[in-house]
Parts: structure tokens; sequence; C-alpha cells
């Protein structure tokens, strides 16, 4: 049975996301399903990062993104490229991190809990398959470590995953 760690409130961030990198990269190890690595990443990060309301992935399903694994409350299902941040961050084949989501122009409400969002890309062969969709109750939860974190922890989940080519 796989334990997930949480770390010591004293532990720098670098330090949450190289344990988190480890754990994940053991979680998946010798499992390429793509949807039930998913749903373990989903899983463990809600476990492990302080401060989520939601932890998930949209796929890539012809010209819009369907909603895949996920961690929090249920939430919409189809976002198409370019609206909220999901579709912004497919655009622009690029991460996004949202310091205050009532700033953010078409930002899609899920759980109107969240104030904060980060979305990393899933990048493969240079075409966007998906995304990692992080939300947080609280403003301004996110920074530059933990989009560099993110993107990590989206390279493990793709190293390790059979996906679309
Ligand atoms: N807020 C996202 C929609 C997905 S939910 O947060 C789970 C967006 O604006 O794309």
């Amino acid at each position: 049975m796989f334990e997930a760690k949480p770390l010591p409130s004293f532990a720098s961030k670098r330090d949450l996301y190289a344990s988190l990198a480890q754990q994940l990269a053991a979680l998946l190890e010798g499992e390429p399903d793509a949807i039930a690595n998913a749903a373990n990443m989903s899983a463990l990060i809600y476990q492990i990062l302080p401060d989520l309301n939601w932890a998930g992935f949209y796929f890539m399903r012809g010209p819009e993104l369907v909603l895949g694994p996920f961690q929090g409350k249920a939430a919409c299902v189809r976002i198409a490229v370019g609206r909220g941040v999901c579709g912004a961050a497919v655009e622009r084949k690029a991460s996004i991190v949202v310091p205050d989501v009532h700033a953010f122009p078409g930002h899609i409400a899920c759980d109107s809990a969240s104030r904060s969002e980060l979305v990393v890309p899933l990048i493969k062969d240079g075409r966007v398959i998906g995304v990692l969709d992080l939300d947080s109750p609280h403003p301004d939860r996110f920074d530059e470590e933990d989009r560099e974190g993110c993107e990590r922890l989206v390279q493990i989940y793709l190293g390790a995953s059979e996906l679309p080519a």
C-alpha cells in the first residue's frame, strides 16, 4: 500500500516539492494508464499540498477540454480553448498563476470558494493534451515555486503515462 508522507510544517516549499516529486515517481512507477495515474496524482497533490480546494485534470477531447480525474467539488465538464484559466493555458501553451481569480477575465467559477488558481498545460511532442488545475480558497496562494514544482510533477506524469500520440 502507498502511504503519502506529509512534511513537517517547517520544511521549505522547495523541500515539499522535492518530496512530492519523489513520492509521485514512486506512485506512478510501472503504471502506464494515463487515467489511473491522473487519479492518483490528483489524490496525492490534494492530500499533500496545503490550502487547496480543488486539484485535477482536464484532457483535450477534440476541440475542447473535458473534465478528468480530480479531488474537490464537482466541476464544470467542458471548457473551450481560450475560455477560463484552463482554456487560456492551452491557448498560450504556458502555465498561468492567477493570484485573484475575480480579476482574471473569463475565469470559470466551478467552486465559489476558489480565490486563486494555478494551471499547468500537459505538453506532449509540442501539442497540449490537457491541463493540471489547482484551486485554492486563499488569494495569492500560488507563486513561481509552485509553478515550477507543479511543472516538474507534470513532467513525471507525462514520462510515466501512455498518452495519445
Ligand atoms: N477555474 C477554471 C475552471 C475549472 S475549475 O476551477 C475546476 C477556469 O477558469 O478555467
